[in-house]
């Protein structure tokens, strides 16, 4: 990844476990956040999605937890931080079609297990750390020009 630039603007939100009707509105919020910055469109679109899928698996999977918006002059990232059973195995949950979403969230039309890898298609980055029982870390970087070395 390139040097660091300071950021020049972070805001976070917190997200409640399992509160469906609210589900989608940090997303929303990233997103006019993000233009009103004069961010790139495409930089936009892919924050949202990024956000929408985070923001989920919040809602679904944690006992709640926060996102964290910070954006550079070179780049957007997002961090999502969670109370929660945590990710035994990362490397699974990185694979298209792996969840375990629960009955209830699957009649909603939730458990396609295409959250994350749709994460990871449109950030330059995705970091996930977790410890089981305890909670899950994830940082997204999605890069607003191309550098060098990258
Ligand atoms: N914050 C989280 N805490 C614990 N488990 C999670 C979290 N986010 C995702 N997971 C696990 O990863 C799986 C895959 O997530 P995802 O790719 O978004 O698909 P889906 O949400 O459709 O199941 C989930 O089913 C869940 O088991
Ligand atoms: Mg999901």
């Amino acid at each position: 990844m390139s040097p660091r630039i300071p950021p020049v603007f972070r805001r976070y939100w917190e997200v409640a476990p399992k509160d469906l009707d609210r589900a989608g509105f940090v997303s929303i919020e990233v997103r006019r956040a993000l233009f009103s910055l004069g961010v790139e469109p495409e930089v936009v679109k892919r924050a949202g999605i990024v956000c929408f899928e985070g923001e989920m698996n919040l809602v679904l999977y944690s006992e709640g937890g926060r996102i964290v918006l910070v954006v550079s002059p070179d780049r957007v990232e997002l961090l999502f931080s969670d109370r929660g059973p945590g990710i035994a195995d990362v490397d699974l949950v990185r694979q298209p079609g792996y969840s375990t979403a629960p009955d209830w969230a699957r009649e909603l039309g939730f458990g396609s297990g295409l959250g994350i890898p749709n994460m990871e298609q449109n950030s330059d980055e995705l970091k996930i750390h977790s410890r089981v029982g305890e909670g899950t870390v994830m940082r997204a970087t999605i890069l607003r020009r191309k550098y060098d070395g990258r």
